[in-house]
């Protein structure tokens, strides 16, 4: 189990990404559409990382392009960034589902899963190199800062990940949407701020 034996030699964006298509390193490719990874320039100088695909994503084979991808829009907007310029890729590259009659309910990937995924999004890492690195959510927070990491006690701050210095986590967009409503301004200003300080540490490399 996992996606080690499909990464290719050489590994560039492109090249990850075209072997990533043909991923069975877990179970989820089987009932999934196809693999979403992730879509950006290869030379990005902010990669963010959700965790995994959705309804949305999974018929577009592109990475938040649903509602959680509206919000990341915001988010990248009111902090002056491109989203053209940024990198977009999830911990987890097939959207995992249960039916519930005709709708497909997203599901949250087990740690089994999100190992198995992981050598992905290490591989994308380490191609692209990035400055800054902003996690959507636990999920993502734990594959690339360690599986001891509790988002809630570490908001707001820079992390040293195997990449980067410059690595923060926040609320996943997808929370934000579902949160009672006196919760979820809270929760959209900090991941707001975190998108806010990012561009700053960008601004001065
Ligand atoms: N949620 C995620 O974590 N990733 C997506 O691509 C979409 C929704
Ligand atoms: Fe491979 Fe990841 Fe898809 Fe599992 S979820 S099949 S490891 S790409």
């Amino acid at each position: 189990m996992g996606a080690d034996d499909f990464l290719p030699e050489r590994r560039t964006i492109q090249s990850l990404e075209r072997a990533a298509r043909r991923c069975q390193g877990c179970d989820l490719h089987r009932a999934a559409t196809q693999t979403v990874f992730g879509e950006g320039p290869a030379d990005a100088a902010l990669v963010l990382i959700g965790e995994v695909p959705g309804d949305q994503e999974d018929r577009q084979g592109k990475p938040f392009v649903g509602p959680a991808g509206g919000l990341v829009d915001r988010a990248l907007l009111q902090a002056g960034l491109d989203r053209n310029a940024v990198y977009i890729t999830n911990a987890v590259k097939h959207f995992k589902f249960i039916m519930r009659g005709a709708r497909r309910l997203h599901q949250k990937p087990s740690s089994r899963e999100l190992s198995a995924c992981r050598p992905w999004l290490v591989a994308e890492l380490d191609a692209i190199r990035p400055q800054v690195v902003v996690c959507l959510g636990a999920t993502a927070a734990q594959s690339v800062l360690g599986g001891e990491f509790r988002l809630t006690r570490q908001l707001m701050k820079f992390h040293v990940s195997a990449w980067t210095p410059w690595t923060i986590a926040t609320y996943h967009p997808s929370a934000i949407l579902r949160a009672p409503d006196d919760a979820r301004d809270k929760m959209r200003s900090e991941l707001f701020g975190a998108f806010r300080r990012a561009a700053e540490r960008l601004r001065q490399r």
